[in-house]
């Protein structure tokens, strides 16, 4: 059986940095209590009226992955789009990066598995790679979550964390022996999907209502966060989930040379670095430029590593995301 390998990664954040007093001045937070409880000190921000939708920003960061990765767009087989930020309610991004890309008419498939997307996409392309369906999948996460930001007080539980852009890999066949993707775990629990959800429009809460009645106290169009609630689970799926993916493949946590955690909270990761006693080296977090920015987090994070030199042949990778759903996931990487 053939195995996934990460071949080139790329990434695209818009220009717009937002810095925490910029938030000061929005809403009623502040400078410490966001990098107190985050960590977070500026993220990106699509300025309104920019031409820098999720298809676009992805179309961006997979051109950066494909050339990485000393491909043309015509190599690629199937596109592998994680978002919740569509630019369309429908259809999904993923077609509007075939197009973008001017490629032929290859498949295009949408995951919508918000901050777990990206592993979850890593998981699908997988197995398509592994049966020896395609042979080169490109993988983007991308989000743009300021547009649709509560930026008043009311909003500020969840506002000052979320920031915009996007990142691609291309994942190609590889038939060497024990090299690529090892091993990957999903989850879910659709119990607590209203923990962290943005509730309309929705298909019984529709546009034409929301517009119709203008009601100003309607939030339902706004992200949703039970904060504390996500935090408690999110520090205890993160550890399952990795070791579930080091068991299964007979390893320990001193294995791991990079682990990459999905962006959520800069607390979070410090938290399960030190319960799992990773050193500094062995996490790598950017979460202080970009705040949190879902399914593209992972993919950022990657490209960065990668163009920074932490990424090496040979280097056994570890990817973990929890969020909305909720849902969780890992994978583990031989470079
Ligand atoms: N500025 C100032 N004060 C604030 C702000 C703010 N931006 N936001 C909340 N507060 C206040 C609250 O009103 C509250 O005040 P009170 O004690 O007087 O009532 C106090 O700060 C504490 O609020 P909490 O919500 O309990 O703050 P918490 O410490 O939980 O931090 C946070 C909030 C940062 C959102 C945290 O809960 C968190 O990171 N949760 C997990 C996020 C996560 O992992 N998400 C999953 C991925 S995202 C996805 O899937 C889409």
């Amino acid at each position: 059986m053939y195995s996934t390998k990460i071949v080139g990664a790329g990434h695209y954040v818009p220009e717009n940095v937002v810095t925490n007093h910029d938030l000061e001045e929005m809403m009623d937070t502040s400078d410490a209590w966001i990098q107190e409880r985050t960590g977070i000190v500026e993220r990106r921000w699509v300025p309104r009226g920019s031409n820098d939708t999720p298809s676009v920003m992805g179309t961006k960061a997979a051109r950066m992955a494909i050339e990485k990765a000393g491909l043309t767009p015509d190599d690629i087989d199937f596109i592998v789009f994680a978002t919740l930020s569509p630019d369309y309610y429908f259809p999904g991004p993923g077609v509007q990066v075939q197009h973008q890309l001017g490629v032929k008419t290859i498949p295009a498939l949408d995951v919508r598995n918000q901050c777990s997307g990206f592993v979850y996409g890593l998981s699908v392309a997988d197995q398509f790679i592994k049966t020896g369906m395609y042979k080169n999948v490109l993988l983007i996460g991308s989000e743009l979550h300021s547009l649709g930001l509560d930026k008043t007080p009311r909003g500020r539980g969840v506002s000052v964390i979320f920031g915009d852009g996007a990142g691609a890999v291309v994942l190609q066949r590889c038939e060497e022996e024990g090299k690529g993707v090892l091993t990957t775990h999903l989850h879910s629990q659709g119990e607590f999907a209203k923990e962290l959800a943005l509730l309309g429009p929705n298909t019984t809460h529709w546009v034409d209502e929301i517009i119709a009645e203008a009601d100003p106290n309607d939030t339902s169009y706004y992200p949703y966060m039970n904060g504390n609630f996500v935090f408690k689970h999110a520090v205890t799926r993160f550890q399952e989930v990795i070791h579930e993916a080091l068991q299964t493949t007979n390893m320990q946590a001193s294995d791991i040379d990079l682990l990459i955690p999905h962006q959520a909270n800069l607390r979070i990761s410090q938290y399960i670095q030190q319960k799992m006693g990773l050193s500094n080296d062995q996490v790598f977090n950017n979460i202080q430029k970009y705040g949190n920015t879902t399914a593209a987090s992972i993919p950022i994070a990657l490209s960065e590593a990668m163009e920074g030199g932490k990424v090496n042949e040979g280097d056994l990778l570890c990817l973990a995301a929890f969020g909305s759903g909720f849902t969780w996931g890992s994978a583990l990487i031989r470079m």
